[in-house]
């Protein structure tokens, strides 16, 4: 808390510094009605369509530019896939299907030989939370009813157990820290003796939705045990319920790295929601979708506005990563008010401030219409001020927008409520983590951003020691 309201009186003071352009556009985008806001959303998925080169002759589908190590691009693997899931959402709220076509390409694309989304562009450096945003956008696809693959492609539900497959395999759990996933998946890796909640966090979100979509209580076991860890290691504060960000093997995980990122609690809460959904509204998952929700409100929600506490507000330190997080905090708090109704009343108008905020300042560019990171702000920053008006800025601007229609649509499809998508339960076992044979990496596709950030910020968040990574 105390950490929020520094930050927002910083930014504060950077406007009234004059830091930043004073926007002399009027507001472009309307949201007042669902025309108004499918018309928005039309408009800022086409503006967000732009960032993306993967349909064009010679470029790889499925991801945006980069990665950053190899001087591509500022994105990195995981967030194409994060994209995918943006516009399968997109497709679902608005009804229109002018980039399924893409999406479809991008999401096969990338699965890799053994459809399980470890390319071998990618495995070197691969995170479990990576693979994990892949396979939640497959998992999305299954339950939004996204139009299926052609038959002889791996199909939406199959590929989400693949994933969800290849990382409840024995040889990707070890018992350093009473259980629990690694960030990193080869052993060679910078991070490989991380383990922490964002990795830990898209495996139980996964198997909370799998086991809702199939009725199979394997995968709710698995979710629910990954879910006691991450609170018996303490990520998940048993007093706040706010969601830290890991810990290292070699401290037994009581290192604890209390930074909070918003989609790490997010995450949280709506895999509850589905466990809740899936246990016939249990009051154990009801308690847990209550605190988390209360938690991600109080923390990432100051005066209703989406705000990505641990760099928003200081000039240059939120990764290209962080820019992003706001779309699927939006996009997963509107899928929960669906599994989970009791959280309705509270979660919508929280995100139609939220999303009016950020179409407040969609005011930039050449346009007038482009969109920048700083919503509590409400007005454009120039990119020459701080480089924040790019593809994870869009898409969450998109997102807020389009999540607006939450209220008009079927909620999510099951195996018996109308799901078209076909399973294979044993999917992902042609795959072998053999990462023995490739050459170290030092820095991963990270969806787990928070590494080398907070090196930087360290001094702003608080005082507990962040150990070096690699140590
Ligand atoms: C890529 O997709 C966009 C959006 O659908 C479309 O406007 C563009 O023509 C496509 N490009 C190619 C080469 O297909
Ligand atoms: C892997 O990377 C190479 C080099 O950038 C590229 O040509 C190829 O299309 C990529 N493969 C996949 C499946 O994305
Ligand atoms: C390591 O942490 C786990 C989980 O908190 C705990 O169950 C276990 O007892 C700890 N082991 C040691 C040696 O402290
Ligand atoms: C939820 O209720 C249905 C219908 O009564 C039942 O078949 C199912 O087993 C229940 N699920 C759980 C996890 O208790
Ligand atoms: C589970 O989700 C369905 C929508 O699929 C909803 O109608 C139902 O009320 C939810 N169950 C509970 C216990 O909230
Ligand atoms: C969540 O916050 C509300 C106030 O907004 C409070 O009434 C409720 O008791 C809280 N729930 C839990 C589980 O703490
Ligand atoms: C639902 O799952 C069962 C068991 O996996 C399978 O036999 C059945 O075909 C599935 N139904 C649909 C509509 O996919
Ligand atoms: C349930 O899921 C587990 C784990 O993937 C799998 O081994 C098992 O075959 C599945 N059961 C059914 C009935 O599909």
């Amino acid at each position: 808390m105390a950490i929020a309201w520094s930050l927002r009186r910083c930014v504060a003071s950077l406007l009234a510094m004059g830091t930043v352009l004073p926007s002399a556009q009027a507001v472009y985008y309307k949201i007042s009605t669902p025309d108004e806001i499918r018309e928005s959303a039309r408009t800022l998925a086409y503006d967000m369509m732009l960032f993306y080169q993967g349909n064009k002759t010679g470029e790889i589908p499925g991801i945006l530019p980069g990665p950053p190590t190899e001087h591509k691009g500022d994105y990195y693997w995981w967030e194409g896939g994060a994209m995918m899931g943006t516009y399968i959402d997109y497709w679902y709220l608005t009804g229109d299907p002018s980039y399924n076509h893409v999406i479809t390409e991008g999401l096969l694309h990338q699965t890799g030989p053994n459809e399980d989304y470890m390319p071998p562009n990618h495995t070197a450096s691969l995170g479990n939370d990576d693979q994990g945003f892949w396979g939640m956008s497959a998992m999305l696809a299954a339950e939004n009813k996204f139009p299926n693959p052609p038959e002889d492609k791996p199909q939406w539900l199959a590929l989400a157990q693949a994933v969800f497959n290849t990382q409840a395999h024995p040889d990707r759990h070890d018992e350093t820290c009473g259980g629990g996933l690694r960030w990193q998946v080869p052993p060679m890796n910078m991070g490989y003796n991380y383990k922490n909640t964002i990795a830990n966090g898209c495996f139980f979100n996964l198997g909370a939705r799998l086991a809702r979509y199939t009725q199979n209580e394997t995968y709710a076991k698995h979710a629910a045990k990954t879910f006691e860890w991450l609170w018996n290691v303490n990520y998940i504060d048993h007093e706040s319920w706010s969601v830290y960000d890991g810990g290292h093997v070699e401290h037994n995980c009581t290192d604890v790295n209390k930074a909070q990122f918003s989609y790490n609690v997010a995450l949280l809460l709506q895999g509850s929601a589905f466990m809740y959904n899936y246990t016939n509204g249990s009051d154990l998952w009801r308690g847990r979708v209550e605190n988390l929700l209360n938690s991600t409100l109080r923390d990432f929600f100051p005066e209703g506005i989406a705000f990505e506490v641990p760099c928003e507000g200081r000039q240059g330190a939120c990764t290209a990563d962080m820019l992003s997080f706001k779309g699927y905090v939006h996009r997963w708090l509107a899928a929960t008010t669906k599994i989970a109704p009791f959280t309705r009343e509270k979660i919508l108008p929280v995100l139609r401030t939220s999303a009016q905020a950020a179409v407040n300042q969609c005011t930039g560019g050449a346009t007038g219409r482009r969109c920048g990171f700083y919503w509590s702000g409400g007005v454009f920053v120039d990119p020459a001020v701080d480089k924040t008006s790019g593809a994870g800025e869009a898409m969450s601007a998109l997102a807020a927008v389009s999540s607006l229609l939450i209220d008009e649509v079927a909620p999510p499809a099951t195996n018996t409520t109308g799901g078209i998508s076909k399973g294979d339960p044993d999917a992902g076992s042609r795959s072998k983590d053999t990462f023995e044979v490739l050459a170290p990496v030092t820095t991963g596709d990270r969806a787990g951003a928070a590494i080398l950030m907070i090196l930087m910020l360290g001094g702003a968040i608080g005082a507990w020691g962040w150990m070096s990574l690699g140590d």
